[in-house]
């Protein structure tokens, strides 16, 4: 009997040096100690005929085999597991001292930035956001803003019909008469957008973005918009930016004003951005007409108030120093990357 326990502690000894894995460990495991099929299974099972004197002895050393064959199991066993860990760390190494791929980070466009831009600056003036429809009818667009049909001023912009009745906006103004239809004063709004007019040079784009503002009030006046647009300018061309006011006509404000600021290239002296003026043309303004009030429901004797339209690509044009207006949407990111800032 002690013969037979020595020979399986040698098979297992010797059989031990053999396993490479943890799968052959398993595997090992119950070749010796599986309770049904396993060399010392089978001889625990062996016990029921094995003579009742002897079978005290026989227990004992089946079960000091037992014992010491699952040690020397378990310890193969996690000593095959470690290193099979160790050889996975090894495999699935990474070197983090490796300089990352260059990853593209995308910009805001410059139209956007500048139209961010003036929102925030106006925004902290206290004036609300409206946004009006691309498609207008001709009423907004021109009729409510003292422009009715055959004024002269409507060849002013060359207008995208859809019909009689319908229209592409050809500016933001429009925004004015469905806020003061639908809000009483005090109004304190700007109107950011795409307009439409059938024009295509340099300068010109048939599409093309404007903001819209419109202050209205009781006592509102002229120095109310300078002071305003003196702020303005200071923020976006810098603080030693003045602004001034040349009279012009627009229908629906009386009296209506072209605002020119100092050039912020030459500081005044006159150079080629402003064509040795001095100045340069950045919006068109005014004290909102009376009868643009009274299309509204609003009553002139009460209330008055200003209005003003940037175009927004103009302002990027200038302060890009960009000539062309179609490098703003040919989407060239050689141009656009030098946009950024
Ligand atoms: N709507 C005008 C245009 O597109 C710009 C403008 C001028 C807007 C004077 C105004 C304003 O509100 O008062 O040419």
């Amino acid at each position: 009997m002690n013969a037979a326990l020595e020979q399986i502690k040698q098979e297992i000894i010797s059989g031990a040096e053999e396993v490479k894995s943890s799968k052959e460990a398993y595997e090992f495991r119950k070749k010796f100690l599986d309770g049904k099929t396993g060399k010392i299974g089978l001889l625990m099972r062996e016990m029921k005929n094995i003579p009742p004197e002897q079978r005290a002895d026989y227990g004992k050393g089946v079960n000091e085999l037992k014992e010491w064959a699952m040690g020397i199991i378990s310890e193969l066993d996690i000593k095959m597991k470690s290193k099979e860990l160790l050889e996975r760390y090894e495999a699935e190494k990474i070197d983090i001292s490796l300089p990352a791929e260059k990853s593209e980070q995308g910009n805001l466009h410059p139209i956007t930035l500048i139209r961010n831009q003036l929102i925030d600056i106006f925004a902290g003036m206290g004036f609300e956001i409206f946004d009006g429809p691309e498609i207008e009818t001709d009423y907004y667009n021109f009729t409510a803003l003292n422009t009715p049909q055959d004024h002269p001023a409507r060849d002013m912009q060359d207008t995208f019909y859809l019909s009689p009745e319908f229209l592409l906006r050809t500016q933001t103004s429009a925004g004015q008469i469905h806020v003061m239809e639908n809000k009483k004063p005090p109004i304190k709004i700007l109107s950011p957008g795409k307009v439409f007019r059938s024009d295509d040079d340099a300068t010109h784009s048939p599409m093309f973005t404007q903001m819209e503002g419109l202050v209205v009030d009781k006592g509102i006046t002229l120095c109310d918009l300078q002071g305003m647009l003196d702020v303005f300018v200071k923020k976006i061309y810098g603080e030693n930016t003045k602004t001034r006011l040349r009279p012009s006509y627009f229908p629906f404000t009386e009296p209506s004003v072209e605002v020119d600021c100092s050039c912020f290239e030459c500081g005044g002296k006159g150079c080629k951005l402003c064509k040795g003026t001095g100045w340069i043309e950045i919006l068109g303004a005014g004290v909102v007409n009376d009868k643009v009030l009274e299309n509204c429901g609003v009553d002139p004797n009460e209330y008055s108030g200003f209005a003003f339209g940037i175009g927004i690509e103009r302002t990027a044009m200038l302060k890009y120093g960009i000539n062309n207006i179609k490098l703003l949407f040919e989407s060239d990111l050689r141009v656009l990357k030098q946009l950024n800032d």
